[in-house]
């Protein structure tokens, strides 16, 4: 039984999320995926537009996940691999090496990122998009009240 596990915040749940899990758990027999908690998250300045226990509903819902558990802080990666009898640990490549301090305790790699999406980037396109129809609304306002 090998068992691979990950890590992530997974708001705006996308194809790169999908895709980083999908080939994870085909490295494997089980995949564990650590969804980061709203505190965890706040104490990194980042906030996620779907909560903690909504992002926890949407990847244990997916086929290619058996477990979720919360990331709560840096330090408990140790912990959960020897817990958790881990073989894999798994990111996408803009963690390059930053986990390699785990190598001792299991196979630690990093698979190539899904290009041109992120959560950040849904969030930007979103905002973009509303920000460009209210300067329309605001043009066209200011078009009548001249007419
Ligand atoms: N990931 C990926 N390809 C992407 C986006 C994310 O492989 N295009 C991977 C990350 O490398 C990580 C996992 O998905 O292993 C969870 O990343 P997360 O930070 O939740 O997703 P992002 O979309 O990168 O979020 P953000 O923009 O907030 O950093």
């Amino acid at each position: 039984m090998t068992t691979v596990i990950t890590y992530g915040t997974f708001d705006l749940f996308h194809i790169g999320h999908l895709n980083v899990l999908e080939r994870l758990r085909a490295m494997g027999d089980r995949l564990i995926v650590a969804v980061s908690t709203d505190e965890f998250n706040s104490g990194k300045g980042k906030s996620s537009c779907f909560s903690f226990e909504e992002r926890v509903r949407i990847v244990s819902a997916l086929r290619c996940v058996d477990l979720v558990i919360p990331e709560s802080n840096w330090e408990q990666k140790v912990h959960d691999v020897k817990a958790h009898e881990v073989d894999i640990f798994g990111m996408g490549d803009d963690w390059a090496g930053k986990f390699d301090f785990l190598k001792p305790h299991c196979r630690v790699v990093y698979l190539p990122r899904t290009p041109a999406v992120s959560s950040t980037s849904i969030k930007l396109d979103i905002f973009e998009a509303h920000s460009e129809k209210q300067a329309q609304v605001q043009r066209e306002q200011g078009v009548r009240s001249l007419a």
